[in-house]
């Protein structure tokens, strides 16, 4: 593997899942795979689990992972060409990307998107400027448009946690929330789902909630959550802002949110969120304290993930 930034980076999402879970089985299998190797983490914005399942991830490979905060603990940095750097931009990615190609092996970075022009925010102008001048492998750990890592995580906790012989429905709905979020998620979850192509997928979200089609093409969109979650065997709950009119966030309404008795529609499915989450907003307290929540699994899972992508690009594999 020569860069982790979406499912287009994966030969073969099935391999790398079980890859994954052998780690699980075994996590120092691999303990010298890293050895005198560097990860650099650049975060841009702050994160919780991404952070640390990725440095629990490198140690486990033996490998050294160093953090930058680069949103607390740097300065601003340039992305556009050619810009005329007068603002408030104090240095260029092209001079600092170089250096980080010089410090580190792996690069693993952050982003975030404005939510106020969509045009850039899906360009991912900054992870293909890191790219472009680091020299070295990268790792999106969320970039403007999507999550990865997040994503192959729900597929390795889809996979653990289903065994019958069928496909697993898996529904995806929106969820309330008191301000606008990214689409990341979401696309990326879709995303994933679809290139897996091993469940009934369906969307459900409300009336201008669309999500770009690029993710979604080959998944069942609904605006009727109750038609959506009928025998459902996992629902995975998030909020997204609007794609079409971008970044908005409309009425949020609260009837979105999954309850128990929205269960009750489901095939008793399991309930996933990339976490953290709104408690009675998004999600009510009785379904993230009750037996179908299986986020803290999901977020556990977090550190397989990125120790199997690590894995692969250390060793080179294709
Ligand atoms: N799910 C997720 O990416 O969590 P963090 O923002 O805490 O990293």
């Amino acid at each position: 593997m020569k860069q982790f930034i979406s499912v287009n980076d994966v030969n073969n999402i099935d391999a790398l899942v079980q890859k994954a879970l052998a780690y699980k089985a075994n996590p120092f299998t691999d303990k010298s795979l890293g050895t005198n190797k560097r990860i650099g983490c650049l975060f841009l914005n702050p994160s919780m689990r991404t952070r640390l399942s990725t440095q629990i991830a490198a140690q486990n490979l033996g490998m050294e992972a160093i953090i930058f905060n680069v949103g607390n603990e740097g300065w601003m940095l340039e992305f556009e060409e050619e810009a005329i750097m007068s603002g408030t931009s104090v240095e260029h990615v092209k001079d600092a990307a170089p250096i980080f190609g010089k410090y580190f092996d792996i690069l693993a970075i952050r982003t975030f998107p404005s939510l106020k022009n969509r045009d850039d925010d899906y360009s991912e102008l900054y992870i293909k400027q890191f790219i472009k001048y680091s020299g070295i492998p990268v790792v999106s750990l969320e970039s403007s448009t999507l999550h990865p890592l997040q994503s192959l995580t729900d597929i390795i906790t889809i996979t653990e946690s289903f065994k019958e012989q069928r496909k697993p429905k898996i529904v995806l709905t929106w969820a309330p929330h008191v301000k606008p979020l990214p689409q990341c998620v979401a696309n990326s979850f879709s995303q994933w789902v679809n290139a897996w192509g091993k469940a009934d997928f369906v969307i459900t979200h409300p009336e201008d909630y669309e999500l770009s089609e690029e993710f979604t093409k080959g998944a069942t969109i609904t605006h009727n959550q109750n038609e959506a979650l009928k025998d459902a065997d996992f629902v995975y709950v998030k909020n997204w802002s609007t794609f079409t009119d971008y970044g908005k966030m409309y009425e949020s309404d609260p009837n979105w949110m999954m309850t128990n008795k929205k269960l009750e529609l489901t095939n008793n499915a399991k309930v996933m969120h990339c976490l953290p989450v709104r408690r009675n907003v998004e999600l009510s307290d009785e379904i993230l304290d009750g037996p179908n929540s299986i986020v803290t699994l999901e977020a556990s899972n977090r550190v397989w993930a990125a120790q199997a992508v690590l894995a692969e690009i250390l060793k080179g594999n294709e």
